[in-house]
């Protein structure tokens, strides 16, 4: 039997040796399941109140909440050992398969929604006060750090591709509460080739290919030469693509563009436009389409450079008029 102690913040800690089983015991009772249960009912909040008081409030909180929904999860589906180092070996997997230009992680989160909730809830939060910013939409794992400044105009396509749709993407970049332009906005922006892929994983490509950032000037416009994309299978040769196949899912993603804006003052967008036409348009396997950002690409006329035009205006909220969300307070363990 564990001896417990008065923790300095008011919490019951296990005095020295940490739990390893089943077999403390423990006075907060929490949940009604966990009374019924067959399990050690005082062993989650043993866990869980063996947090320290260094620990920031957020990450108390957040944590502590981890820990009993992934418990109760075990004790539920009475999890067995070989499921859990399945689980275990699965996590591992993706991140061997990770580095600066795979996020393996990301993508298996993505697999099961997270990364959409998480993107819907941040949203909420910001937009909550006001009507309707550019909605966001999720990241995903084929972001790029550092990729090539463009001036205004000119194209993100770095090697001739006769099978793709060219077009002409324009827009400005504006205010959401004033309507006016923002200046030195800056659009990164990325998409695949019509293969699916994007460039860091197609050794054909140029480095770099099909993604590049502008800055936006006084009139807050902005334009550059892309592709119209198309739609594409998110990697299958990892623990996200065996997860996908044990689910019996599909895994395609609707034609999309990827976009991160940022300007001084102003919250950081990420989001995507998605094609309408696309016949996964209703069908997305990381659940990320927003009606807000599905588009039409219209035929362009008289541009020997383009056959599809597209307008599109980014509506940006300024810091100080939304509500403030996430783990602020947390302590970040990335190196
Ligand atoms: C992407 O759109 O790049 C993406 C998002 C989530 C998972 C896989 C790919
Ligand atoms: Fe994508």
């Amino acid at each position: 039997m564990a001896e417990q102690v008065e923790h300095p913040m008011g919490l019951a800690a296990e005095s020295g040796k940490p739990t390893n089983g089943t077999n403390g015991s423990h006075t907060n009772k929490s949940s009604d399941a966990v009374k019924t249960s067959r399990f050690d009912p005082a062993f989650t909040d043993a866990v869980i109140n063996a947090t320290g008081p260094k620990a920031s409030p957020r990450l108390r909180k957040v944590m502590a909440s981890l820990t009993r929904h992934l418990h109760d999860f075990c004790r539920e589906n009475e999890i067995t050992i070989d499921e859990y180092m399945a689980g275990v070996e699965m996590i591992n997997w993706a991140g061997r398969m990770s580095d600066l230009k795979r996020n393996e992680g990301q993508l298996l989160t993505d697999v099961i929604g997270l990364e959409t909730l998480v993107d819907e809830i941040t949203y909420t939060l910001a937009s909550e006060a006001t009507d309707a910013p550019t909605a966001t939409a999720i990241l995903g794992p084929f972001w790029r750090q550092d990729s090539p400044i463009y001036k205004m105009g000119s194209s993100i396509i770095q090697n001739s591709i006769p099978d793709g749709d060219h077009t002409f993407l324009h827009g400005r970049v504006l205010d959401f509460n004033t309507g006016k332009p923002i200046q030195n906005a800056e659009i990164d922006i990325w998409h695949t080739a019509p293969n699916g892929l994007y460039e860091q994983q197609d050794p054909e490509q140029p480095d770099m290919n099909l993604r590049g950032r502008f800055y936006t000037g006084e009139d807050g416009a902005y334009s550059f030469y892309c592709l119209r994309p198309t739609s594409y299978p998110v990697p299958m040769d990892g623990p996200a693509g065996k997860l996908i196949q044990l689910l019996d899912r599909h895994p395609m993603r609707p034609a999309h563009i990827h976009f991160i804006l940022t300007a001084e003052g102003y919250k950081p967008l990420t989001t995507q436009i998605f094609d309408r036409r696309d016949k996964y348009i209703d069908n997305d396997v990381v659940f990320a389409v927003k009606d807000s950002l599905v588009v039409d690409f219209l035929p362009k006329k008289g541009d020997e450079k383009a056959q599809f035009d597209l307008e599109y205006d980014f509506k940006l909220v300024g810091y100080g008029v939304e509500k403030k969300g996430g783990m602020e307070g947390a302590t970040a363990v990335a190196p």
